[in-house]
Order: structure tokens, then sequence, then C-alpha cells
């Protein structure tokens, strides 16, 4: 089943925010924002920028009706700043005028004057001045004071990883147009309508049944919209909610960078502790989270750090400790993987560093500490683990030993170039961290020409949710796919959505609209068993037609839906799905969160020009356990766009701000993504099917965000070849490994008073000079 977007895509034909016609009056927004990091505003003058040809109105704090608020977890984010400003790019003013041009054009004439305040940019700078977005959180299991006598290697050491910006296509974006009874619609280019639908709510004070927000599709959101879509939908909603005119605003590339927030960067320390056979015994470890200046979702997203903190092992002794840390910074938020792959990072650094200390290859560390069927994960679920499978299928398949063998034998023949390999395991939790949000709707109508209908409350992103989703209901009713039509997101149609996120909305929405095509297609086999006298067993709906015992008759779809209808048959359903089983006591840090998880193992090869510091990633080759893909097509494209996106964060995108807090990597010259020179050159994909009854709709897994995180294998990959070329120099793990980074490794002489890497280190890699 191809992606039901292609056609549309390849012909330039699909609808995004700003491909939707403009209504006659529409005004166009421009936000102003904060130009330092944080103060207190002394004044603000407007006067020139509303004198500005084509401005209609400024609008501040002070023309919100309802609630100067749009935090959704801590209500500590104001929509427009009053008094203080908490980091660069805040917005300030929401200039509305006649064309996008008078609307930029004026911004840069609103004058601010600002008395500065102490500017953090350090997560652990503010953490000891006692700047926390929540109280600390800490999952244990077992006894880690205990633990170490048990160890004969303990290793301590610190790792960092940086932000990520999100880089949709499509920038952020709204344009909301007044409705009678005061009502509005927006359109938005958001992963939640629902979390937009309170912000506007909120902000004009107008009930949620007044809030219509629609969506049609997203450009990408990959996290960056989950939440911070809200901002530019509530600022367009205030505007016409005054001014009775609709108005739109689309940010520009290097607003859209500079004022939203992105991946959390991280700081940790860790300590990691082994018996002599490699089995870890303990690991502790400390996360540094780089909130940026308010909440958002970061509580959510240090809660996943610390359910994500020991990867895909099992270690009997842990104790995780995450402190959220206000900063300076646009407040950082939702990014594929959700705090997962920062959790993941930092063992794999302790593991790392453990492995070179001792002088074993790191896969052997990996190996012998995968979680097996039954493994208690530290906040208190069993695991039903795939790891080993994935472990085993993919350094089998790929035949690891042959491509170490190929590798040494490189860098034993090259000296200014040298390859390094990397195994990264994966397991990632399936479901909200918050219970709650496991829930999702699906409305499905069937007309009487035999076409059906569907809204749920999924959100197309690129994800190919849409297309699962239309399967869903062709499968169930046996029709041929071009029947349906998957709808719009829209909150009149599906209410209290969950944001299309936690790589659940095919899971969630699929399974709410599964309930749905089942009751209506039973309703009809009721109706046909009568027909024909049988009993409804007997009935089954298959390839259009209605079967008898298995025996095809001459009733056929379009005609069983006509006589259904002229029987009176509810030809519609509205359908509500919740996740069995889930529960978490965030009291204890204990319960069984997720859904289920899902496994992989990737290994990773990287060649390093070592006089330039210049690096090729060759081949990524995984298995990945998809439980029973299906839809082979689209779990390929999103594991391929997962993995170039986490070489990305791991290698080369490295966003710079300055000490005043101001973005400098602001504008795709200044920050880099992966191109089509930079992709690996080989990604080879081999599936575990697994037998296993899981709780993936039709038992396919979730594969949005977990295979994000084979690209820290990329990372570890660059250490390794590093290492071949200068087996005693300290470097730190700190990521991104830029170019500038790898070069400076190279180069890099051991550090003082420390014990360099084992002598036998990478015995396996032997050669230099
Ligand atoms: N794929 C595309 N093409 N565009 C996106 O924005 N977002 C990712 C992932 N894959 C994204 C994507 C993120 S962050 C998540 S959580 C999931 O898709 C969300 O969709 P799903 O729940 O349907 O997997
Ligand atoms: N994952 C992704 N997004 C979320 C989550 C989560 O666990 N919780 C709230 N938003
Ligand atoms: Mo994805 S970070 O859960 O939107």
């Amino acid at each position: 089943m191809k992606n039901i977007d292609a056609y549309t895509h390849l012909r330039g034909e699909s609808i995004y925010l700003d491909d939707i016609p403009l209504i006659q009056g529409t005004l166009y927004g421009a936000a102003f924002g904060s130009p330092v990091a944080h103060g207190v505003i002394t004044s603000l003058d407007t006067s020139e920028a509303t004198a500005h040809p084509g401005v209609v109105r400024i609008f501040t704090y002070k023309d919100i009706p309802g609630e100067n608020q749009i935090g959704g977890i801590v209500p500590d984010e104001p929509l427009l700043a009053d008094h203080e400003v908490h980091f660069c790019g805040m917005p300030v003013a929401f200039v509305v005028a006649e064309s996008i041009d008078a609307a930029r054009a004026a911004v840069k004439k609103i004058k601010v004057a600002i008395e500065p305040l102490r500017v953090i940019t350090d997560p652990r700078e503010a953490q000891a001045l006692g700047e926390l977005i929540i109280p600390p959180r800490t999952f244990q299991l077992g006894n880690t004071d205990q633990a170490w006598q048990q160890c004969a290697h303990i290793f301590e050491g610190r790792a960092d990883t940086n932000g990520q910006e999100h880089l949709y296509i499509e920038t952020q974006g709204a344009y909301a147009v007044p409705q009678e009874h005061n009502a509005l619609k927006v359109y938005s280019s958001t992963q939640g309508p629902t979390a937009v639908q309170r912000a506007v709510s909120r902000v004009t004070g107008l009930p949620m049944h007044l809030v219509e927000v629609e969506v049609n599709r997203l450009g990408g959101g990959f996290g960056g919209k989950e939440d911070q879509a809200n901002t530019w939908a509530a600022l367009c909603a205030l505007a016409a909610h005054h001014l009775k005119r609709p108005v739109k605003y689309s940010l520009h590339r290097m607003e859209d960078m500079a004022m939203t927030g992105k991946r959390h960067p991280y700081s940790a320390d860790f300590k990691i502790g082994l018996n002599a056979e490699l089995k870890i015994m303990a690991y502790e470890v400390t996360f540094y989270q780089n909130a940026g200046a308010a909440a958002d979702l970061s509580p959510a997203v240090m809660e996943r750090t610390l359910f994500h903190c020991t990867n895909s092992y099992f270690v009997p002794h842990v104790k995780a400790t995450a402190y959220s840390c206000r900063t300076n910074l646009p407040p950082n938020t939702a990014f594929r993987g959700f705090g997962g792959p920062q959790g993941m990072f930092m063992i794999e650094s302790a593991i790392a560093q453990a492995a070179e200390a001792i002088g074993v290859d790191a896969a052997v560390i990996q190996e012998r500490n995968l979680l097996q069927t039954g493994d208690e994960f530290p906040y208190g679920q069993k695991a039903q683990s795939e790891a080993p499978e994935c472990w085993n299928k993919a350094t089998g398949l790929y035949n690891l030993t042959t491509l170490r063998k190929q590798v040494d034998a490189f860098n034993t023949t090259n000296k200014w170039h040298k390859k390094g390999l990397a195994c990264m395991p994966v397991c990632f939790g399936i479901s909200f961290t918050k219970t709650l949000m496991n829930q999702a709707r699906s409305l499905v109508h069937v007309y009487t020409d035999g076409s059906v209908g569907i809204t749920t409350g999924a959100v197309e992103m690129g994800q190919g949710v849409n297309t699962k989703i239309l399967q869903v209901a062709a499968n169930t009713f046996s029709i041929h796919p071009d029947r349906i039509k998957i709808h719009s997101t829209n909150t009149f149609k599906i209410a209290n959505t969950s944001p299309s996120a936690a790589s659940a909305t095919a899971d969630l929405n699929g399974k709410a609209t599964l309930l749905a095509c089942t009751a209506i297609a039973d309703r009809l086999r009721k109706m046909a068993a009568e027909e024909l006298s049988v009993a409804i067993n007997a009935i089954t709906l298959q390839d259009e037609f209605v079967w008898v015992n298995g025996m095809k008759t001459d009733r056929d779809w379009k005609s069983l839906v006509m006589a259904g209808h002229t029987k009176r048959i509810g030809l519609s359903e509205h359908a509500h799905y919740a996740t069995p089983d889930i529960h978490f006591d965030a009291t204890r840090e204990k319960g069984h969160p997720f859904a289920y998880h899902v496994y992989g193992t990737g290994i990773i090869g990287v060649t390093v020009d070592c006089l330039r510091g210049t690096y090729t990633v060759d081949s990524v080759k995984v298995v990945h356990d998809f439980g029973s893909s299906m839809n082979t097509a689209v779990d390929i494209g999103q594991i391929e766009g997962g993995i170039v996106q986490g070489i990305g964060w791991m290698t080369m995108e490295e966003v710079v701000y300055d000490k005043e807090g101001r973005l400098r990597s602001n504008a795709l010259s200044t920050y880099k993504v992966p191109d089509i020179y930079s992709v690996p050159k080989e990604i080879a994909i081999d599936f575990l099917q697994t037998p296993h009854d899981n709780l993936a709709i039709f038992r396919s897994k979730a594969v949005g965000e977990p295979p994000l995180m084979y690209g820290i294998g990329a990372y570890f990959a660059l250490r390794n070849a590093i290492r071949a070329f200068n087996k005693k120099g300290h470097f730190p793990f700190d990521a991104p490994m830029t170019p500038e980074k790898v070069l400076m490794a190279l180069y890099a002489t051991p550090q003082e008073g420390t014990i360099p890497p084992h002598e036998e280190t990478s015995k396996h890699l032997a050669v230099d000079k």
C-alpha cells in the first residue's frame, strides 16, 4: 500500500497552511521578539511602528481578554511578555498590518528598553542557583550503594549532548478566521489541535466549543509543533478576536529558528560499575536538562529521559536523578525521542568509557547486558524483550566479525584514514508517559454510495499515519482503499485529542478506527444474517462482498450499505479507545507505563579523514523490531528518516547560543543539517517479525521515534575511528562530534593526572605509525 499522500505530494498539490486560499480582508501578523535574554522591560514604544503605513494595530499583553498564559504543564509562560523577558525572541508585541511587508517593517520600528538581568544558559549553573522548573526526580532499582562492592571496575565520567533544531520544512504558522457568535476558526500547523484550542480559549476567554481548530497536514513537526504551535495560533486568534478580521502569520525561517525551542541539551554525570564478567552491576546518573525559560513539555521530556536511562540493558542497581533547569533560552520542547535519546547517550558513554579503559570492544559489554524477557526496568515494568534477538540477528546477518576484520585491515594499511564501527541497541517505550493521554477517538461515516469518510485526532505530518488509518478501515470493511477518504483533523469533529506524538498516533487513532469500523460492520453483518436467515457468525465481509460460511454471495458492499440505510441502520460511528493495562505511580516512580517496547540493533560504520577531521558515515545496518509491519514502505521511510536525523544530531547539527543567550546558528548557513552528501552510503534494514501478541495496531509496532536512536551509534563509531589514530588522547563525551571536534580529538593529548585509556585499548584496531 503506497503512502496515500504520494500522489499530491509529487504533483505539488498537497495542501499545507500556506496553500489555504485567503479570505478577502485578511491581515498579516508578525511578532516582535525580545532582543535580550533576560531583563525588566522599562519602556515599550510602539508609536513609530503604529504610524507605519498599513499597520492596523499592535497588540501587547494588555490586550489579552483572557489569561496571558500558555504554559501547558506548568503555568509559567506568558503569551506576551508583561514586565520581564526571559529569553531572546520572547514575543513582546504582535503587529497586525494590511500586508506581510508592512507588518515586518513595523516590527523593526518597535523600541523597547530593558534593564538587563543575569543571563543563564548553562543548566548546571541554573541547578546550582536553584532555578528548577519542577523538583528533581529519582528512579531507583536495587541499591547502588551496596552494589559498588561487587564491582571489579568502576568508572565515573561526564557526558553532554547539544540541542537540535527541528527544521520542519513548513515553518510554524496559523490563520485565524472570525466566525459568527464571536467564534473563531483557526487553521494551525500543529501536532496538537486540542492544545491549540485550549491555548486560544485561555487567551481569548472563549469557551472551547467556540474555537474550531483545523489541521490538514504538516510539512513536518518532529515534536516542534506538539506544544509550540500554540503561540502563533493564540497570537493570530487574539488579533482576529479583536479586529473581527482574519489574521495570518507564517514565520520566516530565521524567526522560527530564533523564537522556538529545540531538543533539550543535557549534561550528565555518571558512575558505572561492572563485575569481572563485565556485567553492569550498578549505574548512577544525574541529568541536568536545559529546559529553557519556561516549562513547556520539559517535565515530561525529563521523565522519559529517566525511563530510558538504561537503554536496552538490564542493570540490577540503578539510581537516576534528573533536574529540569531553568535557563534564559527559548523553552526547549519535544523532539523525536522526547528525552529518550539523551538518556541513552549517557549510558552508551559510560559503557564506552568502561570499554576503553578495560580494553575491550564496547560491543562485548553491550551484548552481555542486553535486556532479557522478565527483566525489570528501573520503573518497575517487566520487559518482553526482543533485544537479544535483534542483536543476534544483526551481528549474524551483517557479520560483525567480518566487518570488524575489514575495519582492522583498513586501519593497519591506512595511515591518514581510519574506520570505526559501533553497535547501537535501542529499546524505546511506546505510550505517552502520562497515562491519561493514551486515548483517542475516531468518527467513521459510511455514505450510501459505499464511500467512507474518516476523521480522527491524528495529524498527518509526513509519518504516514493517514495511510495506516485508511488501511485499518479498508481491512475491517474489506473494501478497496479508493473508497475511503481520511479527512482533516478538526476539534469540532473529534474532541479532546492528545497530540500526534509519542509514536503512538497510529496505535491510538488506528485502534479507535478499528472499533468504529467494526461496530458498523457488525450492524451490517447482523442485517445480512437476518436477510439470509443464518447466524451472524456465518457472515463475513470479504473483498467487497458478503460471504456466508466462506462462500461468496452476490450481495456486494455498495448494495449492502444501501440496504442498511433503507432499513434505517446506523452507518456512522464515533468510537473511543484507551490503551489498557497501563499505569504509573509517580509517588513511587513505579508502574507499567508502556503498552510495549520497540527494540532494535544498529551497526554503524564510519571513515575519518585524519588530516582534516572530516568523515563519512559508510553504513548503517539495522535489525528492527516491527512486530508485524502493516506498511513496510512507510515504516522503512520512517527508519531511514529517523536514522539520518539521529546522525545529524550526533555529528553535525550544532546549536550555538552565545553567553548573552542569542542564537548564533540561526540560519541554514550557520546550522548544518544532513544533506544528500552526508547521508550514509548504505542503509540496510532488516525486519525482526515477532510472533508475540502486543497492543500495537494490527501488531504493527510504532516506528516514528525509535530509529532516531540508531544515529547515536555514529557518535561512537567516530570515537572508535579516532581511537584507532590516537590511542591515548583525552577527549570528552560531548556531542555533536563535528569535524572541528573530530580534528581536536585526533590530536588530543592524554589528560594530565588521569589514567589514559588502557594500553590494550582497541586491540583489534591495532594500528598507528
Ligand atoms: N516523520 C515525518 N515525516 N515527519 C514528522 O514530523 N515526526 C516524528 C515521527 N516521524 C515526524 C515523522 C515524531 S517526533 C513522532 S512522535 C512521530 O513521527 C509521530 O507520528 P506517529 O505517532 O504516527 O508515529
Ligand atoms: N512522548 C511524546 N510526547 C509526549 C509525551 C511522551 O511521552 N508525553 C507528553 N507528550
Ligand atoms: Mo514526537 S517528539 O513525540 O512529536
